[in-house]
């Protein structure tokens, strides 16, 4: 069998590997069901106690209390700028923040639903940076404040939340999701597609303070009612039910293997600090897009040397088994997205690739 490669792709991205062993064992058949997991009734005892098992160990996790909802959603974090703005905006105002590509597209979709302020643009700054609190132009009659708090494409990140009085948060934390311990109690709703920190593509994990609930209108589709999705516990159609069980088992791989969310913020940051110390030793070899201050812990984007330095660099890292660096086609350049589940050692392999480089091409 070929080794796995080291897959430094912004998503879908890297699971555990202790994860994807298990769920390869489970495969055939789950423990005590006779089937695997995707062939049996989402209605069953089996089932529901994975899902249970994904919804408290999101709260363990977050260490949110009752007051909050855990949803698993389909469509998405795409779906997410939709259905947030239909049972929340509903004809009303909200402040965005436009701090990269991301945001722009929740933007974009919001803008059907209600009045979207501009709160901060990151726009003139080539969205090397996210705002700091005094630079925020909020209104305080907004429904909400919607951040990106990692912007995947540019790999600039939120060193913390920021300051928006009582506006509640609505984040789309789909790039960073459990990387670090967050003030939970800022937040109105928080959503992230599975496919970067806690499993396959196509769903969202939504976390949602049940007073929000209140605000959702009566006659909205049902699957695009937060309403709904709580009352019926996520169930209210199939789910994506081997998308879940992957969630329950890379959730309890965080809180028993890695010790939690203060645990994994240690790892990443020290993951994201060999990279971000070889592009800074490089004497401008490789250059950084993100401002130091903004430095994502997920994506980390930088250019290489010359043009062609830049594609050689790609084509050997693929042949050397570290796979994905091309960086998204609107930046250009290389990413290296180092999500929880990427280890230590694939991102030494990576800063080694890249000392080497250097000094051969450099
Ligand atoms: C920050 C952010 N938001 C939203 C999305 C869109 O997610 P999905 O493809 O699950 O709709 C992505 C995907 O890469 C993302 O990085």
């Amino acid at each position: 069998m070929s080794p796995r490669s080291y897959n430094f792709s912004a998503g879908p991205a890297t699971l555990p590997l202790p994860v994807l062993e298990q769920a390869q064992q489970e495969l055939l058949e789950y423990p005590g069901a006779g089937a695997s997991i995707m062939e049996i009734s989402h209605r069953s005892k089996i089932f529901s106690a994975v899902l249970e098992e994904a919804k408290s160990n999101i709260k363990a996790l977050l260490g949110v209390s009752d007051d909050f909802e855990v949803l698993f959603t389909p469509g998405g974090a795409t779906m997410q700028f939709t259905m947030l703005a239909m049972n929340f905006l509903n004809g009303g105002a909200a402040d965005y923040l436009h701090v990269g590509s991301w945001a722009a597209k929740a933007i974009k979709d919001a803008k059907r639903f209600g009045t979207v302020n501009i709160a901060w643009d990151g726009k003139g700054d080539n969205f090397t940076r996210m705002p700091g609190d005094s630079e925020l132009d909020l209104d305080s009659n907004a429904a909400y404040v919607h951040i990106t708090s990692n912007e995947t494409i540019q790999g600039i990140q939120f060193a913390k939340e920021p300051d928006v009085s009582n506006i509640p948060i609505i984040c789309d934390a789909s790039s960073d999701f459990l990387c670090r311990p967050i003030a939970i109690e800022k937040y109105g709703l928080l959503y992230a597609g599975a496919q970067k920190n806690v499993g396959p593509s196509g769903t969202a994990v939504v976390v949602l303070r049940r007073d929000m609930l209140e605000r959702v209108p009566e006659d909205l589709p049902p699957l695009l009612s937060y309403k709904v999705m709580a009352d019926n516990n996520s169930l209210y159609n199939t789910p994506a039910s081997f998308t879940i069980y992957i969630i329950a088992l890379v959730t309890r791989w965080l809180r028993n293997d890695i010790g939690g969310l203060e645990a994994m913020e240690r790892i990443n940051r020290s993951k994201a600090q060999l990279l971000y110390d070889v592009i800074d030793n490089s004497d401008g070899f490789y250059r950084g897009h993100a401002r130091p201050e903004s430095r994502s812990i997920m994506n980390v984007t930088f250019r290489v040397g010359n043009e062609e330095q830049e594609q050689a660099f790609l084509k050997e890292a693929t042949a050397a088994g570290l796979d994905g660096l091309k960086g998204h086609r609107s930046v250009g350049g290389c990413r290296a997205s180092i999500y929880n589940a990427m280890p230590t050692a694939g991102v030494e392999a990576l800063r080694d690739f890249m000392l080497a480089f250097q000094q051969k091409n450099g």
